[in-house]
């Protein structure tokens, strides 16, 4: 039975800036994820995907609304919440000194995993995301593709039942990107909840089990793939997501 890991319910954030004055981010995003499956947010640029995730990951307080995250509020107790999450985001540091292992290991400590644990850990993830060649270099020496895969390391080291990860494979060859989609079917197939952005429109298609279309910081549409194609009535997601945002400008 599937089970609700991730309930985002009314989520609102608004960010005061100096120039813009207020700016309405997330303007009430309400939405479930489940166990064994892949969620995939697209939607233009500053539509409010980050923002979104950054709220469901406790990294950001939502202005209003809540979300709970494998039965733990993000408001209420966002440390049981962060404990059962794992967050990548654009700009996920790696300690540039540390080697590949070193890091990961650093953050298995974090989550204060035992040592065993964490080596038994780290081998998988290093046979998963074929991170051999350069598992013993410094983080500061490894290429973006090679970081990526450290960053998603560090981000499921402690097995999170949900992971929250924004553009995974951005900036990617297909190689690399190809490993990181196999890592995020895997965590799927295991029973875990994910829930990602992409700019990608065909690995969306390809990877996501339901898609959510955000604009303007609201949820323009959401379903599987095939329930949006018949709703906008077409059999493309290009087109889905033109008239998704044109409905909600
Ligand atoms: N810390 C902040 N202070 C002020 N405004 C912010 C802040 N963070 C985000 N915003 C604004 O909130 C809006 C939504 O940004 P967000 O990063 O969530 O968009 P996005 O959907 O992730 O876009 P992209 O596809 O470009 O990554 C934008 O207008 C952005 O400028
Ligand atoms: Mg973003």
């Amino acid at each position: 039975m599937k089970q609700v890991l991730v309930r985002a319910s009314g989520l609102t954030k608004h960010f005061k800036d100096r120039k813009r004055g207020w700016i309405k981010a997330v303007r009430g995003i309400s939405f479930e994820a489940h166990s064994g499956e892949i969620m995939g947010l697209l939607g233009p640029n500053g539509a409010g995907k980050t923002t979104t995730l950054r709220m469901l990951a406790t990294i950001l307080k939502p202005t209003t609304g809540t979300a709970v995250i494998a039965g733990h509020d993000v408001v209420s107790d966002p440390n049981a919440a962060r404990q059962s999450l794992g967050f990548l985001s654009i700009d996920t540091g790696l300690y540039q000194r540390l080697t590949a292992r070193e890091m990961i290991s650093y953050f298995g400590r974090l989550y204060a995993m035992e040592d065993k644990t964490i080596e038994r850990r780290i081998d998988e993830l290093k046979d998963i995301l074929d991170m051999s060649d350069f598992f013993n270099r410094r983080c500061g020496k490894l290429s973006s593709g090679q970081k990526q895969k450290v960053s998603i390391s560090r981000t499921i080291i402690h097995d999170p039942p949900v992971l929250i990860l924004d553009e995974p494979t951005s900036g990617l060859d297909v190689l690399a990107s190809r490993n990181i989609v196999d890592s995020i079917r895997s965590a799927r197939d295991q029973g875990k909840c994910v829930i990602l952005s992409t700019h990608i429109m065909g690995e969306a298609e390809r990877l996501c089990d339901r898609i959510g279309i955000i604009h303007n910081g609201i949820m323009a549409a959401i379903g599987t793939r095939s329930e949006l194609f018949d709703r906008f009535e077409t059999d493309r997601l290009e087109t889905v997501f033109l008239r998704a945002v044109d409905e909600a400008a």
